[in-house]
This record gives structure tokens, sequence and C-alpha cells, in this order.
């Protein structure tokens, strides 16, 4: 039995009602909690998004009727009720907003029944994420994904509150376009009307945004979706967000100051933290030499240190092949931990091995036998090459130095990994702590072992480092970008770049991709047309939203923060997308599907 909801009005969300209203009469609706009989009275917490409201049935302020109805009240039904504003009759519940007061129900209706969810609507519940996904609409009632997505509410509408005032304009760019050159796979979009060809959704706005600096929009700002066929992780969905923005008669200076405002205006409003400007700043490769990331995590130091020169003459090969190679070896200091029982450090090597290294090299600072070090490779070395490698790291008696030799993007790899899962493990990542950096000269190119070729580390319209123009097409490898990131917490959050914007320098970019003029014509030819009436410096960045929000909000994964997010393998489990689809369906769109091979 529904009943309507005619001539009833609410007047309060659950928590609105306060002290305040004590002696009023209100109206609300919600969901059940949890119902309670208790006395000859019956207590009802009805939750809405806003929180938990008491209510009371006593039968000598509701009526008989009122009070049966209330009595068959079942967690999730939906109701309406009128009553009275109290004082809690029974002790408060400082744990609620209403805790010091409840509503004494006057009148019922049950709006809607509910049959027994799959999994409690209550925070910290142990239910497995893909019985969530499946009944997401259930999971999205839990305060703390409401809590969530409230919160990314908030980011995107004072973002958009403060761009507009400084003069960007809110433009939208298509969603079925062709291919830009991100890096990422592609979601494809067949034609109906031109068959054989397709449509790429975007994986970001990038080329129609430099267009509108063309067009004279001067600021553009949009709140984007943008696609990208890519394996998926805790910070990657293959639809997600961005907060995306592009600036004309502008340097990286004037990028940075209005993001590092946004971003100080977003946590003072929203969580009450101030952020001290300006936000520090750090070439990548100083990230990678003391972090061994391109997006370090600067709430803790354990940072590398460089010990090539240490042991460049050392008898312990492993060592110096890797020198010999053109590597390096570096090391970490994990303070204190130097007891860690062999289990724990065999775990760590398998760590570093399950990231292509040969090996993880150790030494326990004085805790061996008589205040030796325990190490994995003292018996290569002389006590004196010990005592260097000890030194080189500020160890002390208890720390564990963990070192690996190898070529330097594996060394990077491997110790800023480790550094990371000691962190954690240590307590050194405080949630509420937000350390932001931004993280400049990124390399212009990096070299594709796949294609045989240098490629375009960010995009191929980011403009070089004025220093760096003429190895252009001498030198790719040391080529440094006008790109940066916003990086907080050790996550990137956003990033972008000064663009070319003369064509002389855009030609040489091509050149030096590996690109013919025909090649680059037929992939970005109305861009590069575009570009020969008259074009404005221009530059920009974009946030990744998901993650913004997800480190706002304290969640784990950007899966929380999303209303409908995709699992692990990239499926809807709610809606069981993708899905095949009517044989008619396909022969519209002149397609003929074969099955994978055995
Ligand atoms: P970029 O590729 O760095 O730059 O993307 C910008 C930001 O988007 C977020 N992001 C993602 N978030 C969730 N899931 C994903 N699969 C995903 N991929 C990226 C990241 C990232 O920092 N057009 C340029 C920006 C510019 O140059 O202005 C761009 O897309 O937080
Ligand atoms: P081995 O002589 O190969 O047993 O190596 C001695 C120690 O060095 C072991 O603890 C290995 O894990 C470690 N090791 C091997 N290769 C490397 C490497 N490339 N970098 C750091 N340590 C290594």
């Amino acid at each position: 039995m529904a009943e309507s909801m005619k001539g009833l009005h609410r007047t309060h969300r659950c928590t609105e009602v306060s002290s305040q209203n004590i002696g009023e009469t209100v109206t609300v609706m919600g969901w059940v909690q949890k119902r309670r009989n208790l006395g000859g009275m019956i207590f009802i917490d009805l939750r809405d998004r806003s929180g938990i409201l008491q209510l009371v049935f006593d039968e000598n302020d509701c009526g008989e009727a009122a009070f049966e109805k209330a009595g068959t009240l079942r967690s999730e039904f939906v109701i309406a009720v009128t009553g009275k504003v109290e004082k809690r009759s029974g002790a408060t519940n400082s744990n609620l907003v209403t805790g010091d007061i409840e509503v004494r129900a006057l009148a019922i209706r049950i709006l809607s029944q509910s049959e027994t969810p799959p999994f409690p609507i209550e925070d910290g519940i142990a239910t497995r994420e893909d019985l969530r996904l499946k009944y997401r609409y259930l999971d999205l009632r839990r305060p703390e994904l409401q809590k969530n997505l409230m919160l990314r509410s908030k980011v995107a509408t004072l973002s958009r509150q403060f761009m507009a005032k400084e003069g960007f304009l809110e433009i939208e760019t298509p969603m079925l376009g062709k291919s830009t050159p991100e890096g990422a796979r592609d979601y494809l979009v067949p034609s109906r009307v031109h068959p054989g060809t397709f449509y790429a959704l975007p994986q970001s706005p990038q080329l129609f945004k430099q267009l509108l600096m063309v067009s004279g929009y001067d600021r553009y700002f949009q709140i984007a979706r943008c696609f990208r066929d890519e394996d998926l992780r805790a910070d990657r969905q293959p639809d997600f967000t961005q907060m995306d923005m592009e600036l004309s008669f502008v340097d990286e200076e004037d990028i940075m100051d209005i993001n590092e405002r946004l971003l100080q205006y977003l946590f003072k409003e929203i969580l009450n933290v101030d952020i001290e400007l300006p936000i520090p700043r750090m070439p990548w490769q100083e990230a990678m030499d003391r972090f061994g990331s391109d997006k370090p995590d600067i709430r803790f130091g354990m940072e590398l240190k460089d010990v090539s020169s240490v042991v460049k003459d050392c008898g312990f090969s492993v060592f110096t092949n890797a020198l010999e190679a053109g590597g390096s070896v570096r090391g970490i200091n994990v303070e204190g931990q130097g007891n860690m029982p062999r289990k724990k450090i065999d775990a760590l090597i398998d760590m570093a091995k399950g990231m292509g290294a040969k090996g993880l090299a150790y030494i326990c600072v004085g805790c061996g036998e008589n205040g030796a070090h325990k190490s994995s490779f003292a018996k290569f070395m002389t006590p004196e090459e010990m005592e260097a490698l000890v030194a080189a790291l500020d160890g002390k008696e208890g720390d564990l130095l963990l070192f690996a030799a190898d070529k330097n993007s594996l060394v990077y790899n491997v110790l800023g990994s480790l550094r990371l899962e000691m962190g954690n493990r240590l307590g050194l990542m405080k949630k509420d702590d937000f350390k932001f950096l931004w993280v400049t000269e990124f390399p212009q190119f990096e070299y594709s072992e796949e294609e045989d070729r240098f490629v375009a580390m960010h995009h191929p319209f980011t403009m070089p480092m004025e220093e760096d123009l003429d190895k252009l097409e001498s030198d790719q490898g040391s080529v440094r970008a006008r790109a940066y990131d916003i990086v907080l917490n050790g996550n990137e959050i956003g990033g972008g770049s000064i663009r070319i914007h003369q064509d002389d320098i855009q030609a040489k970019m091509f050149r030096a991709l590996g690109f013919t003029d025909e090649q680059a014509q037929e992939q970005f030819g109305f861009l590069l047309n575009a570009f020969k009436y008259g074009v404005p410096p221009h530059g920009g960045l974009a946030y990744g939203l998901d993650r913004l929000a997800m480190i706002m909000a304290g969640a784990d994964s950007i899966r929380d923060v999303i209303a409908f997010p995709k699992a692990k393998d990239a499926s809807d489990l709610m809606m069981e997308a993708p899905a095949e689809v009517e044989p008619k369906q396909l022969e519209e769109l002149h397609i003929a599907c074969v099955p994978e091979e055995e």
C-alpha cells in the first residue's frame, strides 16, 4: 500500500529540524533507518540526505490507526510524518546533529514500502564492492557516499563561481569527434550515415579548447566528460571528468596563479583548510632524483640518495655492473626499521622483483651480532665501503637501508614505490595533511620502445623550453617542456602546458616526432590551418575532478566520488554494460563482429 503526498508539503530535511523549532509542527519525509518498540512507544530513525532524525509514536498523541501503521514500518520504507518538535524525552545522542530533539508524530503516511535491502544502508559496511556496484542506487543511500557526492557537487559549484569571477566563459565541446593525440586508446562510435567510419569520444577537449583561443574567447572553462580506454586503477576510470581551462595572452605564472587561488578557495570553503601560497615548485628531474616519482608525495621524507659514486669501485658486482651499463645505484633509509623480520624484508624484495628489479640489497644498520650490520651483500664489500654507504644515507643504528641498482627508470620506480609502501605502513601519509606541489620542466619527449621513436610526453602542441629549442631535432631526450602538473599528496590531480603558437616551432615538433608533413596534415590539419589565421599565445590546465574530490573526501578510490562508476574490468555491474546489441542495430551500422580467436 503506497499512499500519495496529496496535500502534504515537506517543511524540513531531517537535520534542518533543531532545538530552535521546539514547539513547532513540522512535516518530514525520508527512509526508515530503524524501528524500535519500547514501552508502548515506537521510535523511528528517519533518514534523508541530510542525516537522521528521531520520530516518536505514542498512541495518546497520534491515535490508534497511525500507531498501528508505525508498527508495520521496516527498514527503507519511505514515509511522511507530521509531528511536534520536542526536547528529547530520553537520553540525548551526541552522535547526531538532531540528538537533543525528537518529533512526536501526529500523523504518518507510508509513501512506499521496501523489500529487505541486500546490505545494510549504513557506513563502514564490509559488503563486497561488486555487490554494492550492482545495487549502486542503494549504496548511494549510505551516508558516506552521500557526503562524498555532496562534497563533489560543492567543488563543481564553487569552481564555476570562481572561474566566472575570473572572466572565464563556460563553453561546451562535442562528445563525437576525432581521435586526439593524448596517448590512450580511444573509445570509438560507429557512424550510421558514413559506413565504415568512426567518431572518437574525446580523451580531453584539448584541440577544441585551443581552437576556442584561436576564435578569441580568451578564457574558457568546462567541466567535461573524457573517455580513455586504459587499464583501470583506483585513480582511473574509462569515463571521468576534467575541470578544464584554457587562457590566452598568458604564461605559466598567470595560469599557476589562478589555479593556486582556485585551490586555496576550494579548500577553505569546503574543508576549512588553509593552503599556503605560493605552492612549491619542483623540476621533474629533481622530483625523480629525490622521490623516484613525477608525482612526489611530500608529506614525508625518506628521500632517494644516489650512491653511485660511493660504490663505483666496490667489490659487489651487482652494483658495479649496473653502473657500467649506464645505470645507477640509489638507496632509501627507512628509519628505525632495521629490526624488520627477515620474512618481511623478503616480501619487500619480492615487491621490487615484481616491478622488474633483479633484486633489492639491504643493510640493517647495527642490527647484527655485537652491533654489526645485517646485510645481504656485506660479504662483497670492505668494512670501509659499508661504512661509506651507511654514512651516505645518514644511517643510524636500527635503520633499514634499501638499495636498487639498475637502469635509472627502474631504480626510480622501485625505490619510489617502496618509499610509498613504507611511508604508508609507518603512518606517514595523513589524510588531513594536504601537500601541494607543482612539478615543472617535464621532458618534452619520452622514448617509446614499442614504436622505436620519441613520442610526446604531454602532447605535440606543448611548447618546449626556450633554452632547449635548438635541441629539438638533434637531442630530443634532453628537451624540456613548458608543462606542469599539479600534485596533491602523491596524486597527479591536474596537468597542463603552454602551447606552441608559432608554425615554425610546430613544424619542427612534428619532424622531431617523426611525422611527415602529410601525416601531420592528415591528423591535425584543421588545427594547423586554424593556426594560419592569427593565433594568440595560450596555455591551460585540466584537473581530474574525480581525483581532486577523492582526496578532499578522504576516499581511497575515485569510485567513491563517482555516482555510477565502472568496476575494475570497465563494466557497469548495475546496468550490465557493455552488452551485445540487436543484429539489426549492427546491420544499420555496417558492422560485423568477428568472434575472438581461441
Ligand atoms: P592529462 O592527460 O594530464 O591532460 O589529464 C588531466 C587530468 O585528468 C585526470 N585523469 C584521469 N582521471 C581519472 N581517470 C582517468 N582515466 C584519467 N586520466 C587523466 C588526471 C590528469 O592530471 N588536455 C590535457 C590538459 C591540458 O594540457 O590542458 C590533459 O588531458 O588528474
Ligand atoms: P646475489 O649475489 O645475486 O644473491 O645478490 C645479493 C643481494 O643483492 C641480494 O639481496 C639481492 O636481492 C641483491 N640484488 C641483486 N640484484 C640487485 C639489484 N639490481 N639491485 C639491488 N640489489 C640487488
